[in-house]
């Protein structure tokens, strides 16, 4: 996949990890590496030369879908059409190689989601 190139201001893609009272709990979620998890996707982001912002959420909502993530696109995928992405049941390292995939090649409005990581896409809470 190519990358896109970054314009000077231009907000890179974000990911939004939710780290509330669910998402990252070792006691809900026990099978998962929830420190692991947030420490790779961290380290792609400083390896990305600014393409990829990760940032952590208290609890946003939909704690069901434990973990969940949300894709923010870049100012030129949200140009393009690109909205948010919220995916849940995010924690294993299959899907983290597929959202940091989609966000090297650009995200939201750059490139269409790989077709299993849609399977996990969840709508956002409606308040
Ligand atoms: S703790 Fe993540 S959605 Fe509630």
């Amino acid at each position: 996949m190519s990358r896109v190139p970054i314009r000077y201001g231009a907000r890179p893609c974000a990911l939004v990890v939710c780290r509330g009272c669910c998402c990252g709990d070792a006691r809900k979620n026990p099978a998962q590496d929830h420190d692991g998890q947030l420490a790779r996707l961290r380290e792609a982001a400083a390896a990305s030369g600014g393409r990829l912002l990760v940032r952590t959420s208290d609890c946003l909502g939909p704690c069901a879908q434990a973990n969940v993530l949300v894709v923010q696109p870049s100012t030129e995928g949200r140009r393009r059409g690109g909205r948010a992405a919220w995916i849940g049941w995010s924690a294993d390292a299959d899907c983290l190689d597929e959202i940091l995939a989609w966000t090297a090649a650009g995200g939201p409005g750059i490139v269409p989601p790989p077709a299993t990581l849609e399977l996990q896409m969840i709508d956002p809470p409606k308040n």
